[in-house]
């Protein structure tokens, strides 16, 4: 998708998001979890878009930094009470251009998708163990990969019918290169509205792997925030990362 860069989504999605997804994503068990992590020390948001998931837990006692590309997205969050509060650095979060240390560094949403290649996820997983403390800890959540969702390489879903609009997923996948490009699709009477989303998924497996290239290891890997157990019917994962020997 020519023309994407790391604040398209973002940029193009902003008006919608917290409309889109505020009510359906309750954030209160990913805030229990990150806090019981955080440990009383610093944490890093990776993709920290309209604070979600920041604002709460920053209520909630924990030093909150933030990376995201799209200025739109932090207006938004800056625009919320408390938003102005929370340090964010615009920019690439492959490269996780802030300084360290931090107790606790996390990537929800499946947002390290968001990363294109596999070369700027193992890039970011490295930059992410530089900034953690010894005892630091990664979560990352996200989907666990299910192929069976596209026939003859895409992909076209309903998300939702209203009495004047429809929500459309319009996407191509590449099973090569392991990645979804395409729309959300918003059509309306007279108008239609495009919000472009490229992701690169991995399985579970292979971040397991870049976290090792990473000097990390896995230490835990749930269904979700509420430590529900992980297992083959999963459709989405918590994973937790750690040097090895990490305390905690
Ligand atoms: C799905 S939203 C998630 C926002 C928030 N973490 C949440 O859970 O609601 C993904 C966010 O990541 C940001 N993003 C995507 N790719 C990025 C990149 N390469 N560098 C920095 N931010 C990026 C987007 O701008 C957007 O704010």
């Amino acid at each position: 998708m020519e023309g994407y860069g790391p604040s398209t989504y973002g940029d193009r999605i902003a008006e919608v998001y917290d409309e889109w997804y505020g009510p359906s994503k309750d954030p209160a068990d990913a805030v229990d979890f990150l806090t019981s992590l955080a440990r009383g020390g610093r944490a890093l948001e990776l993709g920290i878009g309209t604070g979600r998931i920041a604002l709460p837990l920053a209520a909630h006692g924990v030093e909150v930094h933030g990376i995201d590309a799209s200025r739109r997205m932090v207006d938004k969050l800056r625009a919320k009470p408390g938003g102005e509060r929370i340090p964010v650095t615009i920019g690439d979060f492959a490269d996780v251009g802030v300084d360290g240390p931090f107790s606790l560094v996390y990537v929800a949403f499946t947002t390290f998708f968001a990363l294109s290649s596999q070369e700027d996820q193992v890039r970011c997983m490295r930059r992410v163990a530089a900034v953690l403390g010894s005892d630091g800890r990664f979560v990352l959540e996200a989907f666990v990969p299910d192929l069976s969702r596209y026939t003859h390489g895409q992909s076209t879903t309903t998300i939702e019918t209203g009495l004047d609009s429809v929500l459309l997923d319009a996407v191509r996948h590449d099973p090569v290169a392991q990645t979804v490009a395409g729309h959300h699709v918003m059509l309306t009477h007279g108008a239609t509205a495009l919000y472009p989303v490229r992701l690169r998924y991995c399985w579970p497996a292979e971040l397991d792997l870049m976290a090792q290239l990473a000097g990390l290891s896995l230490e835990s890997r749930f269904a979700w925030y509420d430590r529900s157990p992980f297992d083959a019917r999963a459709t989405r994962h918590v994973s937790v990362y750690a040097r090895p020997g990490a305390e905690g």
